[in-house]
């Protein structure tokens, strides 16, 4: 099986990026963002993205934000035939890494309190710090708090 390949993208990994994106996100959600987003949020400035490849395919990718010495880990993905392969938690390390690189002390974000993605950055070192009530709004108007999550850099 090939390697894990982590890189950083800009505008040039938009197509691969929104490849992952548009198959990741449980569209019931609406949690996948638009390529408009995306090209908004990276031109802020502190924002990186991360893309995984396996081969030639983009598996996965993680969009991070750092303000002052603390971060957001503000989208993390991983296609469906890429999964349970260690690509998520490979892209984690990467974000921890730059974020050390940059002096960054710690690693926040906010996931759905019901997405299993939860077992996966309690596995990386996240704990939850907080809960924020109807954070998150289904396309059939179901509202879902969300955890924050914090993990030390
Ligand atoms: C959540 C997601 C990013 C995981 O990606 P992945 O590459 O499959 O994760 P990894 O292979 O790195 O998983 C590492 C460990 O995390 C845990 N884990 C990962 N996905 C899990 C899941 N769906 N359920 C329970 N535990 C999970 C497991 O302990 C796993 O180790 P194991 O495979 O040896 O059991 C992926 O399922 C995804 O893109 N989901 C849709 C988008 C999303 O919800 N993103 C997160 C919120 S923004």
């Amino acid at each position: 099986m090939s390697a894990i390949v982590i890189e950083e993208v800009g505008i040039d990994g938009i197509d691969p990026v929104m490849a992952v994106m548009n198959g990741a996100f449980d569209p019931g959600y609406g949690e996948a963002w638009t390529e408009a987003q995306l090209l908004s949020m990276m031109t802020m400035p502190g924002t990186w993205l991360s893309l995984a490849r396996i081969g030639d395919s983009p598996a996965g990718f993680a969009l991070n934000r750092l303000i002052a010495d603390e971060a957001e880990l503000l989208l993390l993905a991983v296609a469906p035939e890429s999964r349970r392969q260690g690509v998520a938690m490979a892209l984690i390390e990467r974000s921890l890494q730059l974020l050390r690189f940059r002096n960054g002390t710690r690693l926040h974000l906010e996931v759905r309190h019901n997405n299993p993605a939860i077992e996966l950055y309690k596995k990386a070192g996240f704990i939850p710090i907080g809960r924020r009530p109807g954070y998150y709004r289904g396309k059939d108007g179901q509202v879902h708090d969300a955890l924050t999550l914090s993990c030390p850099a």
